[in-house]
């Protein structure tokens, strides 16, 4: 029986449809032949359809994108300080909204050392472990506000919003994953002045580590992270952290592994009951648009965390493989965005 995975796909701005459209080339290759089929919609979302229509997500757009089982996004955003993106808000209006309306409660960021990959650090080690990014809650959430603007009297607030239903769930996501990987975890926080949010963390994963017997608990408050991420980041397997925490700590991991250029990343409703997205790090990165110079790596490191979160694992696994082969076969050539694509897509055609 054929399996048909309605996929919205958002190419955005910059650099975002180019490394998209390797993305799709693997994914295309990575299917072919097999009993499921993509049925995709593109949805032109960003600063390009601000400019031209002053709409940043529309309640229609928001509508159409849930009726999908997937999602994949490539880059959404202007050149930075450009005047006429004042009030676009694509960060909290197109981005943000996304993931919270379809409650995008694992921010899911893998951060793997390929060999031959080269990094700032002198010695790495083997770095293979994922950040489980809580993405709902924490600092984000928008519970804040500010009065006395602008006087000497101005008072901001952003409160960070911890519910024992948001972090058990996330909690529970990380062990689950820590199971199918080297079964150590390491919760990372700030218990020690974050006191009550810590305490909420600690204890909800003292409580579901009970039924994990086999995994390996730590923590390690966050600066003290931030150390071992560069002395000795093979220490870890799956970290699970807050919202903030884990957006600073995923670029840290980013760039120890070699860079904007190969990190992906999964927002992942678990129950299914939204479609998860899937999409690069980077940004749109303006500053080389339409050079044909962007390296799609992580656009297509997307798409084996997609195939993954749609059960295929096999697929998920050929094209984690055919990117780790392509990786240790770069030469100091530059090679343009499709060429990259290409590569990647013949090793699965192979
Ligand atoms: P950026 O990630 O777009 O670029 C940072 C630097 O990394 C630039 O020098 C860029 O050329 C380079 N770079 C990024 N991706 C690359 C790739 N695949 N291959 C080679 N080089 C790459 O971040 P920046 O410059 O801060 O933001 C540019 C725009 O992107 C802004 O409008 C920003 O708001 C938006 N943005 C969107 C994100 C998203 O859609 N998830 C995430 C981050 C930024
Ligand atoms: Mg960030």
């Amino acid at each position: 029986m054929t399996r048909t995975v309605k996929l919205a796909v958002i190419p955005g701005d910059g650099i975002g449809p180019e490394v998209v459209a390797e993305a799709e080339k693997v994914l295309d290759a990575a299917t072919a032949g097999s009993d499921v089929v993509f049925d995709k919609t593109r949805f032109s979302l960003g600063a390009g359809r601000y400019l031209e229509t002053g709409d940043t997500l529309t309640d229609d757009d928001l509508a159409a994108i849930k009726s999908h089982d997937a999602i994949v996004l490539g880059a959404v955003g202007g050149v930075p300080g450009d005047p006429r993106l004042k009030d676009a808000n694509i960060e909290r209006g197109l981005l943000l909204k996304l993931r919270f309306e379809l409650d995008h409660y694992v921010n899911l960021r893998p951060s793997k050392l390929y060999p031959g990959q080269p990094g700032p650090l002198a010695d790495p080690g083997d770095i293979d472990f994922v950040v489980v990014r809580e993405g709902t809650e924490g600092p984000y959430v928008g519970n804040g506000g500010s009065i006395r603007r602008g006087t000497p009297h101005e008072v901001a607030n952003e409160t960070s919003v911890n519910t024992a239903y948001g972090v058990e769930r996330v909690v529970r996501f990380a062990f689950e994953l820590a199971e199918r990987r080297s079964k150590r975890l390491t919760l990372v926080h700030k218990t020690n002045v974050l006191v009550n949010a810590g305490s909420l963390w600690q204890r909800t994963v003292q409580e579901v580590a009970i039924g994990h017997p086999d995994v390996a608990v730590d923590y390690l408050h966050v600066d003290a992270a931030t150390i071992f991420l560069v002395t000795n980041p093979g220490r870890f397997d799956v970290i699970v952290t807050d919202n903030l925490f884990g957006d600073i700590l995923t670029d840290l991991a980013g760039a120890v592994t070699g860079g904007i250029g190969l990190a992906a990343s999964g927002n992942i409703n678990p129950s299914g009951e939204h479609p998860s997205m899937f999409e690069p790090v980077h940004g749109s990165a303006p500053d080389i648009a339409g050079t044909g110079t962007a390296d799609p790596t992580a656009a297509i490191g997307s798409i084996a965390l997609l195939l993954d979160h749609l059960g295929l694992r096999d697929e998920a696994d050929r094209v984690s493989r055919a990117i780790e082969d392509d990786i240790s076969e770069r030469g100091a050539e530059p090679r343009t965005t499709a060429q990259v694509g290409d590569a990647i897509a013949a090793r699965l055609q192979a």
